[in-house]
This record gives structure tokens, C-alpha cells and sequence, in this order.
């Protein structure tokens, strides 16, 4: 599945979504070196902390993203600071030892659907990080009571002007808990002045992690788990805990 179709829906969708970014300020401001986002998207987070002053690398697989992500940078004066690489992060060639800080941000880590590929990605930012660097891993936190629930029933997600048309976001998710997956549609219907009707329907599967499986993965890719958060207030991970936020250190 590739984001370049929707790259303009997402930037809409999820610009002005920003409940993560003091998590990452915070963090950034106590790191002293290059920071590196992977799956960066549309540059939602690599704006506002190159605001601030740092140097980032912002990976993603998409042209259409970071093309996205770019004009964005070169609008807010901001391109000098951050480097854009198109790439998987399954099999990305990135500097060894040389950044403070790596993230991935709100669930993109969990388009990994294999532990082969979830340890691809780890073993290549590993390599990139410095011996004291920390990997931030933002992920859903699964409830099964929540997933239980979800049938694929189409939703109306959310409505907003584009362009000049109107777009309506519907939402179907199925999720099955052997399988540890989430098949996730969306359908974005874009409504011109004059009435023209343009669909575009995007599918895509995002597999959920365990806390427990999570260490262990970080563990098998060379990293310890240093804090594991449930939510972007820091607060203990604890049962209905909203997010599964693992902050993880370079295993000597
Ligand atoms: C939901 S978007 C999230 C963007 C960003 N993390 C944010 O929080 O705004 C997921 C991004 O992951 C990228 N992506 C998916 N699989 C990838 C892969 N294997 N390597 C690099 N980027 C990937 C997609 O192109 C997309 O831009």
C-alpha cells in the first residue's frame, strides 16, 4: 500500500494533530545531537522541533509525503535544518553512530506487519543511533474490549474543506485479535463546487503489540527498554491506558 495518493488527505487529516509534541520537545531538549524520525510523513512533527533549533533526518517510503514535507520546510524557512530521505526502513542505509534521538511517532511503526520486518527496522536504527541514544516507539495500545468491537462497520469520520472541494473521511476497521491485525479502510469522498463526486479508498493493515512482546522485541534488535508510558503525560502504562509509548536505550 502506498500513502502517494493520499498524501494530501493525510497532511489534512492529521496536521493540526499535536498531543505528541511535547513528548518530543521535551526529549529533543535533552539530547545533544541529530534527531531521526522514521516514517515522518508529511513533516508533522520535524516542523516544529527543527523550530526549536534542531537538526533532523525525517525518513518515509513515500515521494508523495515528503514532497509534502519539503514544501512545507521550504515555506517556513526551516529546509536548512532537516534532510529528507526516501527509503524503507526495512532496508535503509543510514550514518552508523551518529544520532541522539529516533522516533517513530503515532502508530506508523505498526505498518510492520512481521517481526522480520519490525527487526529490519530496529537493527538499521540501532546502528544509526549513538552508544547513548534513545528510541522512542509511539504505538496504539491494544484493548481487546475495543477490538472486539470492531467489524468493519463505515463510519463518517470527519468532513473539511480541500482545495476548494469537500471531502468526507469515512472510517471501517477490523481487527482480529489471533492475527494481532487491524484492516483499516478509509474512503475519502472529494466533492467539487460543482458536484463532481471523486473517490479514492485506501486499505491498509496495522499489526498491534503486546507490552511484553514489545520488550522482547527491542531486546532481540539490541535495545533495552528504559520507561514504557501510557499516555503522552508520561503516566504509568496501566490497563485502558490510551497509548503504549516504549522509550528504549542501545544495549551495551
Ligand atoms: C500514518 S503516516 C504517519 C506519518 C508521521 N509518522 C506522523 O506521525 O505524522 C505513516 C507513514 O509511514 C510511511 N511508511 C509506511 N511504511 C514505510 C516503510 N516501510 N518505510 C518507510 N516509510 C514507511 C508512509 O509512507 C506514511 O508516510
Amino acid at each position: 500500500m502506498s500513502y502517494d495518493p493520499f498524501a494530501r488527505y493525510y497532511d489534512a487529516d492529521f496536521r493540526d494533530y499535536h498531543d505528541d509534541l511535547p513528548l518530543y520537545r521535551e526529549l529533543a531538549r535533552r539530547t545533544d545531537g541529530p534527531l531521526l524520525e522514521l516514517m515522518c510523513g508529511t513533516g508533522r512533527v520535524l516542523l516544529p522541533l527543527a523550530a526549536e533549533g534542531h537538526t533532523l533526518t525525517g525518513v518515509d517510503i513515500s515521494p508523495a509525503m515528503l514532497g509534502i514535507a519539503q514544501a512545507r520546510l521550504d515555506k517556513a524557512g526551516l529546509a536548512a535544518q532537516v534532510s529528507l530521505l526516501e527509503g524503507d526502513v526495512r532496508s535503509l542505509s543510514l550514518p552508523a553512530n551518529h544520532f541522539a534521538l529516533a522516533f517513530v511517532a503515532v502508530n506508523s511503526f505498526m505498518h510492520l506487519e512481521t517481526v522480520r520486518d519490525q527487526l529490519a527496522c530496529l537493527s538499521n536504527v540501532r546502528r544509526a543511533l549513538t552508544r547513548r541514544g534513545l528510541l522512542v516507539l509511539d504505538l496504539f495500545s491494544p484493548d481487546p474490549r475495543d477490538l472486539l468491537h470492531e467489524d468493519n462497520r463505515l463510519i463518517l469520520d470527519r468532513e473539511y474543506a480541500l482545495d476548494g472541494n469537500h471531502v468526507q473521511k469515512f472510517v471501517a476497521i477490523d481487527s482480529d485479535l489471533a492475527s494481532q491485525l487491524s484492516r483499516v479502510t478509509y474512503i475519502y469522498d472529494e466533492t467539487s463546487p460543482t458536484g463532481q463526486l471523486t473517490r479514492r479508498t485506501m486499505h491498509f493493515n496495522l499489526r498491534w503489540l503486546y507490552r511484553f512482546e514489545l520488550e522482547h522485541l527491542l531486546a532481540r534488535a539490541g535495545f533495552s527498554l528504559r520507561n514504557l508510558y501510557g499516555s503522552y503525560d508520561l503516566d504509568e502504562y496501566t490497563t485502558g491506558s490510551p497509548r503504549l509509548i516504549a522509550v528504549a536505550g542501545v544495549s551495551r
